[in-house]
């Protein structure tokens, strides 16, 4: 038999949703083995591929809190995908029969199940045990209260929730179109009107859930299901939950559950209070992509995709999509912002824009520059007039 390899083996990996599925396993399997045993889980996991060891030991180094250092249940790194199952599945069955995974994120496992009582598929995602573990049942049920209030014809609804035997679990509809990123990774871009009108959508989704308190947290296509054309957006809620169990560590907790291509600057920074402009900056790099193809940073490492998003201005979406129309292209900009004050102020203001961007200001021009600026323009006529009498006054000297 060779050597052993790694599918991912390669040098110079982009930081993709997949690639960041990757380094949040094997952070997570490390986490839960004592300190002493990570050393060889991490060399058997990343086998050939340097940047992913490399990758998972800058995020392992970093001094976190209490929650990813605690020795999880040592579930995750020893019980199989189908023990966990058949344990899940057993746990619910006189409710909900699964019958298969939908998909798998940072922060959960979805199945797809029959609602037994009223013969309807529907989504039940599971928290991973480690998870549910540190955030406790109380506080899991309670930020769920809050989600299950929110009803909105953008936001999917929620169904059910409820802890079995350990598991914390939410139901909501099965959604049998396709998530966002199932759309671009097979469009790659979108046509401008309709990536404009899911933008108006998402947006109008976050305003309604702003004016009741809740911050979404986690916005990028993975979370938005795309139903009869219409963009829903999930598991609003979810994310403060989660990230409020890692609060000394916010950098590394925050980008754990997500994908540190959408986070904005402040939210990296783990600036304390986050408000729904962070959700406006991360609708603003989803847009980017469905114009674009691609998010506005990438990096090899997700400590500097964070460090670009916080430090560079976004490249313009305009050489991709030169038929951008100036107006969006403006939007954009302003939804980018580093700063929440150089954003729109809240998601109705937002939606607004979106509705008539001819009504925004031109991108940088706070009413101070704008002062700046007639200072700069006062003075230059000033010089140029005192350039004009002298020379007049010289001329007259001249001929006199
Ligand atoms: N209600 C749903 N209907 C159909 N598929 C779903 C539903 N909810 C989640 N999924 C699928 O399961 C995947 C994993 O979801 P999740 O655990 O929230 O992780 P993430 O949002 O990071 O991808 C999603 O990307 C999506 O493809
Ligand atoms: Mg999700």
């Amino acid at each position: 038999m060779g050597p052993k390899t790694h599918p991912a083996s390669r040098i110079g990996a982009s930081m993709t949703p997949e690639r960041w599925r990757q380094v949040d396993a094997v952070v997570r399997g490390a986490l839960a083995l004592p300190p002493d045993a990570r050393a060889a889980f991490i060399t058997d996991a990343c086998q050939r591929d340097v940047d992913l060891r490399r990758e998972v030991e800058e995020l392992l180094a970093v001094p976190t809190g209490d929650f990813l250092m605690r020795p999880a249940a040592a579930a995750f790194a020893e019980e199989s995908d189908v023990a966990i199952r058949a344990r899940v599945s057993a746990a619910l069955a006189d409710r909900y029969l699964v019958e298969r995974e939908l998909g798998r994120g940072a922060t959960a496992t979805v199945y797809l199940a029959q609602d037994v009582r009223h013969h309807r598929h529907v989504a039940v995602k599971v928290l991973h045990s480690e998870l549910a573990a540190a955030l406790g049942t109380e506080r899991f049920l309670k930020e769920i209260e809050l989600t299950a209030n929110l009803q909105h014809p953008h936001v999917l609804p929620l169904f059910d929730s409820g802890e079995v035997e350990g598991f914390l679990y939410y139901v909501m509809p099965y959604v049998e179109g396709e998530s966002l990123r199932e759309r671009l990774e097979r469009e790659n871009q979108l046509p401008i009107n309709e990536a404009v009108r899911h933008t108006f959508s998402i947006a109008s989704a976050l305003d309604y859930a702003h004016r009741q308190n809740v911050i979404h947290r986690d916005i990028k296509p993975e979370n938005v299901m795309m139903y009869e054309g219409e963009a829903m957006v999930m598991d609003f809620g979810i994310a403060k939950t989660v990230l409020d169990t890692g609060e000394q560590s916010i950098t590394l907790s925050g980008a754990l559950f997500g994908t540190p291509a959408y986070v904005s600057p402040e939210q990296a920074a783990g600036a304390g209070q986050v408000d729904g402009r962070a959700d406006q900056y991360s609708l603003a790099v989803v847009l980017y992509e469905m114009l674009a193809g691609t998010p506005p940073f990438v990096a090899p490492t997700a400590r500097a995709l964070i460090a670009r998003h916080m430090t560079e201005p976004p490249p313009s979406v305009l050489v991709v999509r030169p038929d951008l129309p100036s107006d969006t292209q403006r939007l954009l900009e302003h939804m980018l912002a580093k700063t929440r004050a150089g954003r729109l102020s809240d998601a109705a203001t937002l939606i607004h824009a979106i509705d008539d961007p001819q009504r925004l200001p031109p991108v940088g021009a706070s009413p101070r520059r704008v002062v700046v600026r007639r200072i700069a323009l006062a003075g230059a006529i000033a010089i140029i007039l005192a350039g004009v009498i002298m020379l007049l006054a010289l001329l007259r000297n001249q001929r006199g």
